[in-house]
């Protein structure tokens, strides 16, 4: 059980959060302005609030938010300890909103499994610079490989990766396992020009870059120039300069009219397939959401199609898992488009949805296409 200082700490936090402000956002500016607390206390916090979103609808909402939190922990470690001490049936009516059963296209037999991930405390990933995760892993302690992503890491230890020299010189990143296939499914070849049209702080702009080794170029745009500078400084902890950056709104002007041998459209959406992490957007999260935000996504891959090469590859990604976002979005563009054929992932259909529960990381859907020559 966390100590008192602790729960006094997630309690104020908890009071800041709302529909608007995201328990992560909260976190961020709650830490920002009590510098004094030491990783460990971050981590616990962080810890105990995450927790208190996953069990929220156990908790008694009369209780005082202390003994909620005791409640939501106690819950937690019972979980913890044997996994089959709270029912499935239980889990499917309480650990998320009744609207998602009717998104979700999830095998009857491993309802289960998926909602007992959503109750775990989440895997922590590291992508090794290309080839070099053997060699990071000797050097980090508490790493596990995955056979899914050649440069993945799970990372078990207690160590603030932030202060490691290793982080400090760009060897590795923290990118989820779900993220990672992502590149890993575009396959980018060095010295071709990629358009990251979503690029955000640019995750999956530095893995392409990355592949491309330093050759080739990736156009990575976004609405949001926040984030673009972020991407910046992550690239230059990388020592990727095989990119370049612009502002795009999402719109039918487009940053250049350059075609390119592949598009990375990483569209924003409703984020269900990270719900194990980020807990309380089961709660804010609605069917109006997914709605506007499926539209959103076709409008956005009408938009960049144009820009594809003949034999050109596009990818479609989504770390959600809703039918909305998903596979109608990939059937209703896939029809409009004859001009473009399905391309296989990872050596099978064009269509991936990888599942929480199977990859021990975020959901996400992915979809590919090329321009048929
Ligand atoms: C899923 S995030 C991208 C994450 C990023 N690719 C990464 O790997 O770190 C989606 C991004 O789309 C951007 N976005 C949201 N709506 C948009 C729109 N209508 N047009 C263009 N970008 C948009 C957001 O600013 C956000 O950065």
């Amino acid at each position: 059980m966390p100590d008192q200082a602790t729960l006094n700490h997630a309690a104020q936090i908890l009071a800041a959060v709302s529909t608007d402000e995201r328990a992560d956002t909260a976190l961020r500016f709650y830490f920002e302005s009590h510098r004094y607390l030491q990783p460990i206390a971050k981590r616990e916090i962080s810890h105990t609030v995450f927790v208190y979103f996953r069990w929220l609808s156990w908790l008694d909402s009369k209780a005082s938010p202390q003994k909620r939190l005791e409640q939501a922990v106690e819950l937690h470690e019972r979980f913890t300890a044997d996994p089959k001490s709270i029912k499935a049936e239980t889990l499917a009516v309480r650990a998320v909103p009744a609207w998602l059963w009717t998104e979700l296209d999830l095998p009857a037999e491993a309802k289960a499994d998926y909602l007992r991930q959503l109750q775990r405390d989440p895997a922590l990933w590291l992508r090794a610079r290309p080839g070099r995760s053997a060699a990071l892993a000797k050097s980090l302690f508490s790493c596990e490989p995955s056979d899914r992503a050649p440069d993945a890491l799970r990372f078990t230890g207690t160590q603030d990766l932030f202060k490691t020299e290793q982080f400090r010189t760009g060897e590795f990143e923290i990118q989820d396992l779900a993220s990672q296939l992502v590149g890993v499914a575009a396959a980018p070849i060095p010295g071709e020009n990629w358009w990251d049209a979503c690029a955000g702080e640019g995750g999956k702009t530095l893995h392409l870059a990355d592949l491309m080794k330093n050759k080739g170029v990736v156009w990575a745009t976004d609405r949001n120039a926040r984030r673009i500078d972020t991407l910046k400084r992550r690239a230059a902890r990388a020592k990727l300069f095989n990119y370049r950056t612009d502002f795009w709104d999402g719109g039918r002007m487009l940053p250049t009219k350059q075609k390119f041998d592949g598009i990375l459209l990483d569209a924003p959406c409703s984020g269900v397939g990270t719900w194990q992490r980020n807990p309380h957007a089961r709660w804010t999260t609605t069917p109006e959401d997914v709605r506007e935000l499926a539209a959103t996504q076709l409008t956005l891959l009408n938009n960049v199609v144009g820009s594809l090469k003949p034999g050109g590859r596009l990818v479609y990604a989504v770390c959600t898992l809703t039918r909305s976002e998903t596979t109608a979005i990939a059937d209703a563009f896939g029809t409009a488009h004859p001009e473009l054929e399905p391309l296989a992932l990872f050596g099978a259909g064009p269509r991936a949805t990888l599942w929480p529960h199977e990859l021990n990381a975020n959901g996400m859907f992915l979809v590919a296409w090329t321009r048929k020559k």
